[in-house]
């Protein structure tokens, strides 16, 4: 199948990250170029960027912070200058990278932890989804994926802040997905489950955590599998590849919807 997305330009936010090195890793082998966006890892995304030129393809680095709509505008002004503007949007950034890894309980919840939670995510994806959309109403085609993730659709106690900042991810794509409607651009939400990356390691609970670390990724899905044998642990390549196929020219008419890559969790 041709996914269409040869030449394509893909800004990946949080391309520094375990689930968005994978990402722009399988677009390039799409031969799309790609701006890989970090916050505090440049070395992380220029490993990123390395090998995707050394496999021929070609990646940008650009700084990026989600609380910072002035950065936000310049790295998108970046990637404009170098290739034009920017068809495709990955929102993978994310403060917590996963859910909380101290749930508290709700009434000792205070301003000071939910706020910078909540503004990093929903103001983040609000100032990077308006500084990419007039390139893709230009071009008459762009791709919005937005990720999630798949414990939000039932909640979890002790971390609200999380749960309520990704749902509103999911009402950013929905209104996105109609007000796009007619220019050739469609926005999905992935919401993976598990995922084992670093951000996973780091806010698996303790228990948990004592047992994996260290262990190779294998060893850690086949150890997550006898703990729960109905649900399989994702790679980051299959979340990506879910990911690459909702911003290709292969979907036609997927939009508004959310996507669950979680091995059945
Ligand atoms: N891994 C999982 O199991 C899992 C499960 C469900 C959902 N998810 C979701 O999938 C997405 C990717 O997760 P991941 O596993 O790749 O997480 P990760 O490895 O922790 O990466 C997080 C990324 O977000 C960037 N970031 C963090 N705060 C930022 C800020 N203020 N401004 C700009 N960038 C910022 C980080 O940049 P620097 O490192 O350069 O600072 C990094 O690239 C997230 O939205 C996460 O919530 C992950």
């Amino acid at each position: 199948m041709d996914l269409g997305l040869a030449d394509r330009v893909v800004l990946i936010t949080g391309g520094s990250g375990g689930i968005g090195g994978p990402v722009a890793h399988v677009f390039a082998e799409e031969n799309a170029r790609v701006a890989i966006a970090y916050r505090r890892n440049p070395d992380a995304a220029r490993k990123v960027a390395d090998q995707v030129e050394r496999n021929g393809g070609k990646a940008l680095v650009v700084p990026y912070e989600l609380t910072d709509p002035a950065a936000i505008r310049t790295a998108v002004e970046t990637i404009t200058q170098e290739w034009g503007g920017v068809d495709v949007l990955v929102h993978s950034a994310s403060p917590a990278g996963g859910p909380s890894l101290a749930p508290v309980p709700f009434e000792e919840l205070s301003i000071e932890t939910w706020r910078p939670q909540v503004r990093a995510e929903v103001e983040g994806a609000f100032a990077t989804a308006q500084a990419v959309l007039p390139s893709m109403k230009e071009r008459g085609w762009g791709r919005f994926v937005f990720l999630s993730a798949a414990i939000v659709g039932r909640g979890r106690t002790g971390d609200e802040a999380y749960v309520a900042s990704k749902m509103a991810l999911h009402g950013l794509s929905r209104t996105l997905a109609t007000e796009a409607l007619g220019h050739g651009i469609l926005s999905n939400v992935v919401a993976p489950g598990p995922t084992v990356t670093e951000g996973y390691l780091r806010w698996a609970p303790e228990d948990l955590r004592r047992r994996i670390e260290g262990m190779p990724p294998e060893e850690i899905r086949e150890q997550m599998a006898k703990l729960s044998p109905h649900v399989r642990i994702s790679t980051p390549r299959e979340v990506a590849a879910a990911i690459v196929f909702l911003a290709s020219a292969a979907n036609g008419n997927i939009t508004g919807s959310v996507i669950h890559v979680s091995g059945g969790s």
